[in-house]
């Protein structure tokens, strides 16, 4: 397989994750600020005070990225570094700092690609009810129009929303992302405020910026297998598939209410706040749906009375698959990344050629996708991630399948560029395909860096097969 050179090899973080400096440039604290501050909430007690630390090193890193040539990078925006209040008056210094950034990718003839949500609701609009609030869209929709106008001339592709099924059932439903509420009412009402907020900026970025802008909303799909073919079984998947997939998919790119996740949600609410013509304004059909495939559940009927947690996403004892109890996930099979996550190109396939056929015509993107293992450092401090790269080798062997199966996928980002902090699981769980070493902040580029390097200059998979090795 080989890819065509508009193909875009990218690579992404996100503002959390990476940038440190909490407390510096004028930011004010995010919900994942107040989190990291909760005893018991994340792992080792670990925060993202200092993280990789990007926001001083972003030079560093973006040598690295240039290092490696590649056509791409995807960060997020700090809403609080760049609107310390949530809305209202925007913080030059904040700004200034992904002007720098923007202008450095550029410069080294990388594209920009910035997403405005990554998680990292300022912690004075959580204070007015986040997500569950229905101004937060509208709060989200001045952010963006503000970033439009700060940075519209250095952003190449404005991506929206950054896994809303995270925001919405991680944050509000089993509590295991921040704000770490677990109240079912507060992430449907969240789901719908998300779909919102995707549109109403959507529109602003569109007024602000005219008809080239190049709008991507990000999802994690979710490839849910039925354990037979069972009818129970079958309703089993299609039920997750609702909540997960059809309650962001409908709205945005349809301009429905799925019906079918009314049913399933009536014992918590008749989705009242879905106020007439939202669903309209809901309804702005991203240029690129970007997607985030990590890997595959599978799912069953449950035996009445027994427990249904979904592994992978960190336990707080509450489901994030609201109302489906009577929904079982198996554990999964095979060889496991250090998430507990099963490895499955195929899923991958199926999931960007269904949606290819369901949305004819779109462009799609990989916006993430990648592994996380305990990386050994040999004595010479290299970093040999055979298991990264035979992940990533799948995983591009997937989208060139896709790519021949007719969808229309311009790009790939792997996850992550650099170590950083995985959310509720802190510092434990790398990702990167540079390492970071968390005392000495020091970068080294993995095996799994080279050879992707070596991917976005050959372009073909032939070329970094099972016998590739990698050089200095
Ligand atoms: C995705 C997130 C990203 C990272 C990866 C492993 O759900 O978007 O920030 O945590 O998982």
């Amino acid at each position: 397989m080989r890819f065509s050179d508009e193909f875009v090899f990218g690579t992404a973080t996100a503002s959390y994750q990476v940038e440190g400096a909490h407390d510096q440039g004028g930011r004010t604290p995010s919900i994942w600020d107040t989190m990291c501050r909760t005893p018991g909430k994340v792992a080792n007690g670990d925060t993202g005070d200092v993280a990789c630390d990007q926001y001083h090193r972003w030079e560093e890193d973006l040598e690295i990225i240039k290092g490696l040539g590649l056509d791409a990078y995807r960060f997020s925006i700090s809403w609080s570094r760049v609107i310390p209040d949530g809305v209202g008056a925007v913080n030059r210094e904040g700004v200034d700092y992904y002007r720098r950034l923007c202008q450095g990718l550029h410069e080294a003839g990388v594209k920009a690609v910035a997403t405005l949500y990554h998680w990292d609701l300022p912690q004075v609009l959580q204070d007015r009810g986040g997500w569950a609030a229905r101004e937060t869209a509208h709060a989200f929709a001045d952010y963006a129009r503000a970033m439009a106008r700060e940075l519209g001339d250095v952003v190449d592709t404005w991506s929206t929303l950054n896994e809303p099924w995270c925001s919405a059932y991680l944050g509000y439903g089993s509590g295991v992302h921040a704000p770490g509420h677990v109240d079912a009412l507060e992430a449907l009402r969240a789901v719908h405020h998300l779909n919102l907020a995707h549109g109403l900026a959507s529109a602003a970025l569109r007024e602000e910026l005219g008809p080239d802008v190049r709008i991507c909303l990000t999802l994690n799909l979710h490839v849910i297998r039925p354990a037979s073919d069972g009818d129970s079984d079958v309703a089993a998947a299609r039920k997750i598939e609702v909540v997960g997939n059809e309650a962001f998919l409908q709205p945005v790119m349809e301009g429905r209410f799925p019906e079918e996740l009314r049913e399933i949600t009536k014992g918590v609410t008749d989705w009242s706040f879905v106020r007439e013509g939202d669903l309209d304004l809901c309804h702005q059909v991203p240029d690129i749906l970007g997607i985030n495939y990590y890997a595959t559940s599978t799912v069953r009927a449950a035996i009445p009375g027994e427990a249904s947690l979904s592994g992978g996403h960190g336990e707080t004892g509450v489901s994030p698959w609201l109302c489906c109890e009577d929904v079982t996930f198996l554990a999964p099979e095979g060889k496991l990344t250090e998430m507990g996550w099963n490895i499955d190109p195929s899923g991958l396939v199926e999931l960007l050629v269904r949606t290819a056929r369901r949305y004819p015509g779109q462009e799609l993107m990989v916006t993430e996708n990648g592994a996380a293992f305990d990386d050994d450092v040999a004595p010479d401090g290299s970093i040999h991630d055979e298991d990264r790269i035979d992940y990533l080798r799948g995983h591009l062997g997937a989208v060139g399948e896709a790519i021949e199966q007719g969808a229309r996928l311009t790009g790939y980002f792997e996850w992550s560029l650099l170590d950083n902090f995985e959310w509720s699981f802190g510092y434990g769980k790398r990702f990167g395909m540079v390492r970071v070493d968390y005392d000495t902040l020091k970068r080294t580029v993995k095996d799994s860096g080279k050879w992707y390097a070596d991917l976005a200059r050959t372009r073909d998979l032939a070329a970094v097969g099972a016998d590739w090795v990698a050089r200095d």
